[in-house]
């Protein structure tokens, strides 16, 4: 099977900024966020990435999205190299990525129904007013929630609510993968279950590939069928659930998994 998405060699650097801002000499080095990393997505598939805090989980799902550029490596989505496309090319490649974030009201424009914000897109892809609230309605329907949300503005519906119109939002585009960086990790564990449960739905239905970080290892052992560890910038394990969590090689591995015990 080919792969929907392949990362090869992907590297990300920030600028690292030394010195205090006191001191006559501000130093300014380069230090890799992401350091050569591989790995591919295949279609169907729910890749977890975990990792500890600063390990770069985030920035490899920005850099996938297309959020942050990158600073060598390739990335193919769908067969296409998208490392060289600008413009409205890169645009159309992109639909076929979404995020979710951790804290869904702050991706949300605040003074925006969460309507205009869901069918944004739809009304940018030419569809008319009409057509675009129909679609709208399909999608808050799609992820249970009622159609007179389309009315809401994002402080008056609560996390879990946000967090779903932020996944109608992400299918509004028809995307092939949605990546979740720590989207279910601020919602109470009830929540979170049945938010876990519309995830595997609109899988299913939509057809979708998930790029899934998440720092609940249980969760992912549960979610995911593929995981890869990330430590320093670098992948340092990749495997199945029950061998990478189950029975992992890597000390670094074995650690992550004995801190949450
Ligand atoms: N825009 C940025 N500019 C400079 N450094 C950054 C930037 N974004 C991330 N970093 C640094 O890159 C490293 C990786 O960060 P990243 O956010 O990818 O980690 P993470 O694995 O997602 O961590 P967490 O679990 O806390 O979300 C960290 O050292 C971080 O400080
Ligand atoms: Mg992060």
């Amino acid at each position: 099977m080919n792969p929907l998405l392949e990362v090869k060699n992907l590297t990300v650097q920030f600028e690292k900024r030394e010195g205090t801002r006191f001191s006559e000499k501000k130093e300014r080095k380069k230090f890799a966020a992401v350091d050569s990393v591989n790995f591919c997505l295949y279609p169907d598939e729910i890749l977890g990435i975990v990792g500890e805090s600063g390990s770069g989980k985030s920035t490899v799902a920005r850099a996938v999205a297309g959020l942050i550029p990158i600073s060598s490596g390739s990335i193919v989505l769908d067969g296409e190299e998208i490392t060289d496309k600008k413009g409205r090319d890169l645009r159309m490649i992109y639909k076929k990525i979404q995020m979710v974030f951790q804290s869904p009201a702050d991706s949300f424009d605040p003074r925006k129904t969460l309507g205009y914000s869901i069918g944004e897109s739809l009304k940018n892809n030419g569809m008319t007013r009409k057509e675009v609230r129909t679609e709208v309605k399909k999608l808050l329907q799609s992820c249970e929630l009622p159609e007179e949300f389309a009315a809401k503005y994002p402080r008056e519906v609560s996390g879990g609510q946000c967090q779903r119109a932020a996944i109608a939002r992400a299918l509004a585009i028809r995307p092939k993968i949605i990546v979740f960086d720590e989207a279910t990790s601020a919602l109470d564990i009830t929540v979170q279950k049945k938010i876990m449960e519309l995830l595997s739905g609109v899988k299913k239905t939509n057809g979708l590939s998930y790029l899934f970080i998440c720092h609940d290892l249980a969760l992912v052992h549960k979610f995911c069928s593929r995981i890869l560890v990330m430590h320093d910038g670098k992948i340092v394990e990749e495997g199945e659930p029950d061998a990478v969590i189950g029975n992992p090689r890597k000390e670094y591995t074995r650690q992550l998994i004995d801190a949450v015990l």
